[in-house]
Order: C-alpha cells, then sequence, then structure tokens
C-alpha cells in the first residue's frame, strides 16, 4: 500500500519568524501523523523551517527550483542551495507558476529532472482549466503533462517523485473536484504512468488531489482507491485547519 503524503503549499506567504510560529504550532498538533507531513514554504522560510521542525516528523519543501547547477540565473536557486538549506521536496510547475512565470511541460521536466538527480522528493502538479475540462480535454492534457514531466528519468526515480493532480479550476476558489472526478482523473494519470513505467511502478506512485481541500472535505477524498494525499493551499496556513487534514483518519 502507498503510504499517504499530506503537503502543505504556503505559496507567497509567512516571513521566517511567522514560519517558525506556524511550525511550532503545528509540531504538536500532527503528532500522531500516520501520513506523511510536508511544509513548502518560502525559500527564504527554509531555513527557519528546517530548525522548527526538529524532533518532528514534519519535512520541509521548497516551490520551485531551477534546472540548471549553477550560472548567471538571476533569481533562481538551484536543486543544490534549497537541499544544502533544508529543503527535502520541492514542488515544481504548480499551475501559478505555468499561469504567470511562463513555466511550460519542457522547463517542468528539466527542473524536475534536476530536483531528482540533486536528492530531492519532487512534487510534480499537474491539472486542467475549467475549459479543458469542458471541451473533453482533461484526460489527454493531464497524461501528457504527467509524461513530459517525467521524460529522461527511469522506473527507480519514480520513489522520489510525488504527482500533484490540481484541477485549476479548483485551486483558491472553493470549488473542489467531486471525490468521484479526482479519483477519476488520478486513476488516468496512474494508467499512464503504467503504460510507460509498468504497473509495479506505478502501482507505488504517490499521486496527490490538491484544490481547495479542507477539513471539511479532506475524509472523501482520501477514501478514495487512487488518491494517496493532498496538496493543500489556503488551508495549510493554518495550523488547526492543516492538523485536521493531516489528521483526516483519526
Ligand atoms: P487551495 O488549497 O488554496 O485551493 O490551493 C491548492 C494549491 O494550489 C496547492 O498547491
Amino acid at each position: 500500500m502507498r503510504k499517504a503524503i499530506i503537503a502543505g503549499n504556503w505559496k507567497m506567504n509567512k516571513t521566517p519568524d511567522e514560519a517558525k510560529a506556524l511550525v511550532e504550532a503545528l509540531k504538536p498538533l500532527v503528532a500522531g501523523a500516520s501520513c506523511d507531513v510536508v511544509v513548502c514554504v518560502p525559500a527564504v522560510d527554509i531555513a527557519a523551517a528546517k530548525a522548527a521542525v526538529k524532533g518532528s516528523k514534519i519535512k520541509v519543501g521548497a516551490q520551485n527550483v531551477h534546472f540548471a547547477a549553477s550560472g548567471a540565473y538571476t533569481g533562481e536557486l538551484s536543486a543544490d542551495m534549497i537541499k544544502a538549506a533544508g529543503a527535502e521536496y520541492v514542488i515544481i510547475g504548480h499551475s501559478e507558476r505555468r499561469q504567470y512565470f511562463g513555466e511550460t511541460d519542457t522547463t517542468v521536466n528539466q527542473r524536475t529532472v534536476a530536483a531528482v538527480k540533486a536528492g530531492l522528493k519532487a512534487i510534480v502538479c499537474v491539472g486542467e482549466s475549467r475549459a479543458e475540462r469542458e471541451a473533453g480535454y482533461t484526460d489527454a492534457l493531464v497524461e501528457y503533462q504527467t509524461l513530459i514531466a517525467l521524460t529522461g528519468l527511469d522506473k527507480n526515480d519514480l520513489k522520489n517523485i510525488v504527482i500533484a493532480y490540481e484541477p485549476v479550476w479548483a485551486i483558491g476558489t472553493g470549488l473542489v473536484a467531486t471525490d468521484e472526478q479526482a479519483n477519476e482523473t488520478i486513476g488516468v494519470i496512474r494508467a499512464a504512468v503504467a503504460r510507460k513505467y509498468g504497473k509495479a511502478a506505478a502501482g507505488k506512485l504517490r499521486i496527490q488531489y490538491g484544490g481547495s481541500m479542507k477539513p471539511n472535505n479532506v475524509k472523501g477524498l482520501m477514501a478514495q482507491p487512487e488518491i494517496d494525499g493532498g496538496l493543500i493551499g489556503g488551508a495549510s496556513l493554518k495550523a488547526e485547519d492543516f492538523a485536521a487534514i493531516v489528521n483526516y483518519d483519526k
């Protein structure tokens, strides 16, 4: 069985001091969690978060990584840098980066390869817009996004990959995919991975749902057989809400 993984995506929120306070509030609340727990924080908060998670099972992640090892890329951070700062995970290809910062399937792939080769665990985001769903392109799109993101990686690398299925229309909108919709699309992603990497590897790959996941809808989503966790935006900024999601099985 796949171990569930619940990750917070803090997006552009919290200073280092605020990050420390949020992690410290979270620690006792998630001490009994049976899933993996990750907080993906702004890069300037990684060191503070890493220090604050000490003695707990919470892991720290970043929200982006550059594909080059070093060089003239003003404003970017390499995988070695974020790893040295204390990150074990990194979110790659979030729809906000695709929408606002020109991230493409190709750069998502380059960043994913760089992250995995550097020893980070990559949380790779895929998902359709409302127009794409209404036009009937969801399955084709998420397959394509997933397989391109993984190009150049072999099946042994999949243990360092988490896919986050985040329908763009459900992010920050309060609209959540139905349990069945999320399960079905995640099943499509897993089937595509199985065709390329084999059933065994795909069966071990963890695939999260993200998009308005909250304490009041997490149980239904997590009861679905294909859904292995969540990538949580807004609700990850409040310790009680995030902890309630992490403790969905209690
Ligand atoms: P919300 O939980 O705020 O909808 O955000 C989801 C998300 O984008 C996580 O990466």
